[in-house]
């Protein structure tokens, strides 16, 4: 069909009003930012912030916020990690990383014949470790927050009360996971509410939810340890088999851990330690690259020296991490400037992708977990991870409580060489014991420039996320991309086994993949690595620069 020209005119200026669109432009703000993988979640921490609150009220009305409309990972039947770092003061980590429950044993998940037994730390109840986040959330708020639980709680309370219009993403994510949330009545009430599926657009409210959350704002995490709540999460364990008892949630607490602190280029890196293997593995890439000419992006030699970085991290988190409340690791060996040295050395000398021991290759799982991130008008920071494990945990709903169940016991070893649901190796440091906690990628990370917050991020994605956070990283400080590009740009992954780079297929030059594989990589390419979500603070003018990773519908939003 020939368009008449005034159609022809108006297209013209559509295309050039679109230009600016094109372009990539993180969100502005003067005072604070708010960037998490839901729009409702991120509203309710920007209403904390007008409000008066700082970022860690934010923050903390944000992971309620996400309990309530992102399902998926967000929770209060998980666990996590939160950075904070409030001017002027030491910043912190705030583990509240679930536990095993006491009667939890390292061969739990084997038969009798020592294989593992296919899904039991995947779904159902035995694979729930004792959930850390209401610990997490409360400890956060009353050691930093200025306005209280209860109202850093209302807009959650509110979401899961009047409900709120479903969107696109969590009718698909929903849809998608029938299978697993069909099998416990409790899942399959509230979220498939029975088989009538939601449709974009239909109103979700959550009752049972929103009861538990009000005795929470009320009566503060005893009503989750040791209330009602609690006596609902060990009717659950009955019902279906699970081991939780009473005395493993009285007994929960949240451990606040002092961040690594990396060195790069003239930065300081806020990093989490074990029990994530993130902050020490990071830390272990970036003093390896340090150095180092890396060349473009999308080149051969950029990626061949950040992938070499990535083996040999990976490597050493599979030999050596777990918990370090009850195995030792060698943190400061490990992130040492002299055992990186030793490292590039051997990378600069060996061949591309000299030979390693074949693994087992597990398939990725997409982007679970959930990432957020918080500045605020005074420059206080948090950046938080925090997961149900795979999408919406073990499918266990606590029923009358109206919250989903992780299933992070399958971060444990549950067999020394043995991948886990991503593909994993891991050694007898990570070995299951009771009240021990299992090894984690999550990595939460704030970037210092002067003293002063400039980059705040992290991202879902299993095994991946560790990748993610490193490249979006050396994005803003090596190749001086903006926040939202350094998002957007393409990533890939190598976790030393399986000994192979995936990498996400829309993102390289042919040239690239080609020079890699005559060098004897291998090659796997994906869809899409991680959702980071992320903040840049402008060191010449304060402004705030907010970025939502187009690999998720999250939202940044700042005032
Ligand atoms: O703590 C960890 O490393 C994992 N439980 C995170 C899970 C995750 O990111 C799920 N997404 N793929």
């Amino acid at each position: 069909m020939r368009l008449p020209s005034f159609h022809k005119l108006f297209l013209l200026i559509a295309l050039l009003l679109s230009v600016p669109a094109l372009a990539l432009t993180p969100v502005a703000a003067r005072h604070g930012m708010v960037v998490s993988s839901d729009p409702l979640a991120t509203q309710a921490g920007v209403e904390i912030l007008k409000a008066g609150g700082n970022a860690v009220d934010a923050a903390v009305a944000v992971g309620f916020a996400l309990a309530v409309t992102y399902p998926f990972a967000g929770n209060i039947g998980g666990g996590g990690f939160m950075m904070v770092r409030m001017t002027g003061e030491q910043p912190a980590m705030i583990d509240y990383r679930e536990e095993a429950p006491g009667h939890a044993t390292r061969d739990m998940y084997l038969d009798k014949h020592g294989h593992v037994i296919p899904n039991a730390s995947i779904v159902g109840a035995l694979s729930v470790g004792v959930p850390g986040t209401v610990a997490g959330l409360a400890t956060a708020e009353q050691k930093y927050g200025q306005l209280g639980l209860a109202r850093v709680m209302e807009p959650a309370i509110r979401l899961a009360t009047d409900g709120f219009p479903v969107s696109y993403s969590l009718s698909q994510s929903l849809k998608s996971h029938q299978a697993l949330l069909s099998k416990f009545t409790g899942s399959r009430r509230i979220y498939l509410r029975n088989g009538d599926l939601y449709q974009p657009g239909e109103i979700f409210k959550q009752p049972d939810l929103s009861r538990t959350l009000k005795q929470i704002a009320l009566h503060g995490p005893n009503a989750f340890y040791l209330g009602p709540v609690a006596n609902y999460i060990v009717a659950t364990m009955k019902e279906y088999n699970g081991i939780i008892t009473a005395e493993d949630l009285a007994r929960y607490r949240a451990i606040v851990r002092q961040p690594l602190v990396g060195h790069f280029r003239g930065y300081d890196i806020l990093a989490p330690p074990p029990p994530s293997s993130g902050g020490v593995a990071l830390i272990e890439m970036l003093n390896i690259l340090d150095p180092l000419e890396l060349g473009p992006p999308d080149s051969y030699e950029s990626m061949h020296l950040i992938v070499e970085a990535m083996r040999r991290a990976y490597a050493d988190r599979a030999a050596y991490m777990g918990d370090t409340d009850f195995v030792s690791v060698p943190v400061a060996g490990l992130t040492s400037v002299k055992y990186a040295d030793e490292l590039r050395k051997e990378i600069l000398k060996s061949k591309p992708d000299a030979p390693v021991k074949a693994g087992n290759p597990a398939p990725f799982e997409g982007p679970n977990t959930t990432h957020f991130s918080v500045v605020d008008a005074q420059g206080n920071a948090v950046s938080n991870t925090y997961t149900l494990n795979n999408g919406y945990g073990s499918g266990v709903t606590v029923d009358a409580a109206g919250f989903l169940l992780n299933d992070e016991m399958d971060d444990f070893t549950s067999k020394p060489g043995t991948p886990n649901m991503f593909g994993l190796i891991q050694s007898e440091a990570n070995a299951i014991g009771p009240h021990k906690r299992p090894l984690s990628s999550m990595t939460p990370v704030i970037v210092l420039q002067n003293n002063k917050v400039r980059l705040v991020l992290g991202s879902p994605g299993g095994g991946t996320i560790i990748n993610t956070v490193l490249q979006v990283l050396l994005n803003v400080v090596v190749y001086h991309m903006d926040v939202l590009q350094a998002v957007i740009a393409p990533r890939f992954h190598d976790q030393w086994m399986p000994d192979q780079i995936t990498y996400e297929k829309w993102g390289f030059s042919a040239d690239t993949l080609d020079k890699l594989k005559k060098a004897g990589y291998k090659l796997n390419e994906t869809d899409s690595l991680g959702e980071c979500e992320a903040i840049e603070v402008d060191p010449a003018t304060g402004w705030r620069f907010g970025a939502a990773d187009p690999r998720g519908a999250g939202k940044a939003e700042g005032y």
